[in-house]
C-alpha cells in the first residue's frame, strides 16, 4: 500500500517579539542573534491563545487543502513536547474539528524531531494497519519552558502548529520514498527540560536516599541547552541521515528539488545543504520570522512554501529533524 501527503496547513501566534524587544530583557543584540542564528523575530503564545487552538487552525487548514471531510479522518497523530496538557491533546483536537467519528488521535514526544517520526509513523498506519487519512500535526510552544533571563536559550525559540495530511494511495502513487530514523540516549544531557522535586536543582538531586510519602510537588525545569554540541551533532548527524533516506529511495541529493530542514539556526541548514552538495537555491528558510518552533518548524516552512507556489506538485523534498532526546531523522517524499 502506498501514501502521500494531500493537504498542508499551519497557525502561528499574534505576538511577534523582534530581536531589539528581546534586547530590552536580556544582555544580547539584533546583531548577536541574526548572525549566529539568522533569526530576526518569533512568534509567541500570549493573551490566552492556546496551542491546542493553533494546532486546530494548521489541521483545518491541511483538511480543507486535501478537500477531505473531518469525519473521515481515521488518525491524528500530535507530535509536540509542549502540549496544553501532560496527558495528551489528541483527542481534544479531533473534537475542536468537529469529528463525529472518533478516531484514533495520540500524542507524540520528540521534541525537535517530533514531526519526521509522526510522519513516518502515519505512512507505518497506513501500509501496515489499513488507515485511510491520517493528520500529522507538529505544534510546540517552547516558549513556555525557556528562562527568559538565559540569553543562550530565550532568542532561539518561537511558538507555531503546522500540519499534513498524508493519505492511503495504490503503490503506484506512493509519495514516501525513504526515510531515516535515530535516537543517541548519550547526547540526552545537552539539552533538557527535566522534571524534578520542587526545590532540586536538577532531576538527580530529587529525593537522594530519603523515600518519601506522599512525594513531594515536582515540575518542570527550564530548557537547559548546550547549544555547541547540540550544533555539532546537528552537522554530523543531519547529512547522514539525509544520504541513507536518499540510499533507501534510491535517490541521490542531485535529485532533490527542495531541502526542507528543522529551522533550528541558518549556519546548521548552510552547512547541511553544503555537505549535500545543494545550491542555496534549493534550500527552504523561514527561520528568520519565526526561530525554532520545534516539531512546528517543518510543516510550518512546508506550508509557507506550497502556499507560496515555490514548492509545487510532484517535486521531491527532503526533509530533517533533530533534537533534545537526541532524535533525528530524515524522510524522503513527493508534494
Ligand atoms: N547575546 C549575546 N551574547 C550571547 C548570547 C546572546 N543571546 N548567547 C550567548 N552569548 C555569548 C556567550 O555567553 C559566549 O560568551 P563568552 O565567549 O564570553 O563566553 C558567546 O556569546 C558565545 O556563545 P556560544 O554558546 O559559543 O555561541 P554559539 O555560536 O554556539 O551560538 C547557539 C549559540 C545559537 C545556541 C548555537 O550554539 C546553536 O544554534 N546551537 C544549536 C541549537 C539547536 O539547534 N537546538 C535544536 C534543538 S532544540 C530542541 O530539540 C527543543
Amino acid at each position: 500500500k502506498g501514501c502521500k501527503l494531500v493537504g498542508c496547513g499551519s497557525a502561528v501566534p499574534r505576538l511577534e517579539i523582534t530581536n531589539d524587544d528581546l534586547a530590552k530583557v536580556v544582555d544580547t543584540s539584533d546583531e548577536w542573534i541574526s548572525v549566529r542564528t539568522g533569526i530576526r523575530k518569533r512568534r509567541v503564545l500570549s493573551g490566552g491563545e492556546s496551542l491546542t487552538s493553533l494546532a486546530v487552525e494548521a489541521a483545518r487548514k491541511a483538511i480543507e487543502m486535501a478537500k477531505v471531510d473531518p469525519n473521515d479522518v481515521d488518525l491524528i497523530l500530535v507530535c509536540s513536547s509542549t502540549p496544553d496538557d501532560l496527558f495528551g491533546t489528541g483527542p481534544q483536537i479531533s473534537k475542536q474539528l468537529g469529528s463525529k467519528s472518533n478516531p484514533l488521535a495520540y500524542n507524540i514526544t520528540a521534541a525537535c524531531s517530533g514531526f519526521i517520526l509522526g510522519l513516518i509513523s502515519a505512512a507505518s498506519h497506513i501500509r501496515g494497519a489499513g488507515f485511510q487519512n491520517v493528520l500529522v500535526i507538529g505544534a510546540d510552544a517552547v516558549s513556555r519552558h525557556v528562562d527568559w533571563t538565559d540569553r543562550s536559550s530565550c532568542i532561539i525559540f518561537g511558538d507555531a502548529a503546522g500540519a499534513v495530511l498524508l493519505q492511503a494511495c495504490n503503490c503506484e502513487e506512493d509519495g514516501l520514498f525513504g526515510f531515516d530514523l535515530h535516537s543517541d540516549g548519550d547526547g540526552y544531557r545537552h539539552i533538557t527540560a527535566a522534571c524534578k522535586e520542587e526545590g532540586a536543582t536538577k532531576a538527580q538531586d530529587s529525593n537522594e536516599g530519603v523515600l518519601d510519602f506522599p512525594p513531594k510537588k515536582h515540575s518542570y525545569s527550564y530548557i537547559q541547552m548546550n547549544g555547541q554540541e547540540v550544533f555539532r551533532f546537528a552537522i554530523r548527524s543531519v547529512p547522514q541521515s539525509i544520504e541513507s533516506a536518499l540510499e533507501k529511495a534510491n535517490l541521490s541529493a542531485s535529485n532533490i528539488d527542495w531541502l526542507v530542514l528543522h529551522q533550528a539556526n541558518q549556519r546548521i541548514i548552510d552547512a547541511v545543504a553544503n555537505k549535500l552538495e545543494l545550491p542555496s537555491e534549493k534550500v527552504i528558510s523561514n527561520l528568520a520570522n519565526y526561530g525554532n518552533t520545534s516539531s512546528a518548524s517543518i510543516p510550518l516552512a512546508l506550508d509557507e512554501s506550497v502556499r507560496s507556489g515555490k514548492i509545487k506538485a510532484g517535486q521531491i523534498i527532503a526533509a530533517s529533524g533533530f533534537g533534545a532526546g537526541l532524535t533525528w531523522g530524515s524522510a524522503i517524499f513527493q508534494w
